[in-house]
């Protein structure tokens, strides 16, 4: 098994290329199941998340073509309308093929993905939305199957007004992706406002869907017989963005991103500048730059445009060897503080209490060994590893390989000490 060895201490300085955004990516390529034209994508990042469901769409017969990060997946012939459990559990956002497929073919069978690391995670808003949209559902052996009512032959979706009783991103996206198809309007009301249901949106409207109020917690799709390919670019990664960021405000130094965006990530901005940070923004690069001690920041998770939970781990580790008490309140996910086990064993003093961490800051963290629990604490571990005195050494970096595109030669062009090792 593959681990990271990182000697901390060192400064992070210097400029780096942001990917492109791994939760945009994952539902645009099953929006690739739409249509039997093709659809071109580019600034596809280079992750384990991407190959798993490049693997799953060439099972069902999409023809994939790949050239860097370029990727056109053309679904003319579609004959396995399948997700199975194994792809499933090793990523949740598979389940984001049930919705394109039961608009385009009529039908599906989709694996439960079942508990993970983070929390229970259900997908029951999935279903009844589906349900609302006219939709027989069954679940059996672990599978949801799935069925479009049939009218005179035709097995077509019913455009519904569906109520999520509470914000669900990939929720929004498959039922989003399921409308465009569906006979009439459907109108997704508390939908999420994430800047990747943006993303997925105008992909969708290049494609030649008919969607309004995307970015807003209502938005209304009316029904198309058929969508065709299109050209589109991924947008670039906020959370790989503020991973970045938080590494430097916690380590010191001056790094610059390219190739990213400021306007999707105000709150983890604000967040840096409270620690102490000077953030400039120009076009589309941000520079950070850390002369001190970070000061402890509180942070509470929520539906965007609030903080982002994917950036709660990182900040509890810039928290760890700040100056001052922070409290970290998780309300989206019900055990997503696994890491908190893992920084205690590099010294950090943290106090959970059901959603609620906190943590009193020490001048120094001491290195390791420690384990990675999922895709968000790996990074959270890795940038402790960065501040830590002496050697760290992260193991199952399997959840970093996920979500972040060739991490540690990233960080190594901006000066940290570390490296892959198997
Ligand atoms: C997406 C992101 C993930 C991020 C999360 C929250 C992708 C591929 N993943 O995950 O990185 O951490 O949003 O921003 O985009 N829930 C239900 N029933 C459902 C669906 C969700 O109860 O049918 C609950 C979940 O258990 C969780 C909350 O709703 O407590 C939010 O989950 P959701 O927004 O659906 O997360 P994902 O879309 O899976």
């Amino acid at each position: 098994m593959q681990k990271l060895a990182i000697q901390g201490g060192n400064r992070l300085n210097g400029e780096v290329r942001i990917s492109g955004a791994k939760n945009a990516a994952l539902p645009i390529l099953c929006a690739g199941l739409l249509t039997g034209d093709q659809l071109q994508l580019g600034n596809v990042p280079d992750l384990n998340d991407i190959a798993t469901m490049r693997k799953l769409l060439l099972q069902m017969g999409v023809k994939i073509e790949v050239d860097g990060d370029q990727i056109v997946l053309s679904a003319a012939h579609v004959d396995k309308l399948e997700a199975p459990y194994d792809m499933v559990k090793t990523m949740r956002a598979a389940i984001l093929v049930l919705g394109p497929l039961v608009a385009r073919f009529g039908e599906a069978r989709v694996s439960l993905p079942g508990g993970c690391a983070i929390g229970s995670r259900p997908v029951d808003l999935h279903i009844k939305g589906l349900q609302a949209m006219g939709a027989e559902i069954h679940i059996e052996h672990g599978y949801i199957h799935a069925y479009a009512p049939q009218n005179n032959g035709v097995k077509r979706l019913k455009g519904a007004r569906i109520f999520f009783d509470l914000v669900s991103v990939t929720g929004t996206e498959n039922l989003m992706m399921a409308a465009t198809l569906a006979d009439g309007v459907t109108v997704l009301e508390n939908a999420a406002r994430e800047p990747e249901v943006v993303d997925l949106a105008h992909c969708l409207i290049a494609m030649g869907a008919r969607i309004e109020g995307a970015g807003s917690d209502t938005i209304t799709v009316t029904g198309v017989d058929r969508l065709h390919g299109a050209s589109y670019r991924i947008m670039p990664d906020r959370i790989e963005s503020g991973t970045f960021l938080v590494a430097a405000a916690a380590a010191g130094g001056s790094i610059t991103l390219t190739d990213t965006r400021a306007d999707i990530l105000d709150n983890v901005l604000e967040k840096l500048q409270e620690a102490g940070a000077i953030v400039r923004v120009a076009g589309n690069t941000i520079s950070l730059q850390m002369n001190q001690r970070p000061k402890a920041v509180n942070v509470r998770t929520s539906p965007y445009p609030a903080f982002p939970t994917d950036m709660q781990a990182q900040f509890m580790a810039m928290n760890c060897i700040a100056e001052g008490s922070a409290m970290v309140v998780e309300t989206i996910f019900e055990n997503r503080f696994m890491h908190v086990q893992e920084l205690r064993r590099l010294g950090a003093q943290i106090d959970v209490e059901g959603n609620t961490a906190v943590i009193r800051g020490r001048a120094q963290l001491e290195g390791a060994a420690i384990m990675a629990t999922d895709l968000r604490a790996s990074a959270c571990l890795v940038i402790a590893g960065l501040v830590a005195q002496g050697e760290t050494i992260v193991d199952r970096i399997y959840h970093l390989d996920r979500g972040y595109e060739h991490i540690e030669a990233k960080l190594s062009q901006l000066g940290a000490n570390i490296r892959r090792v198997t």
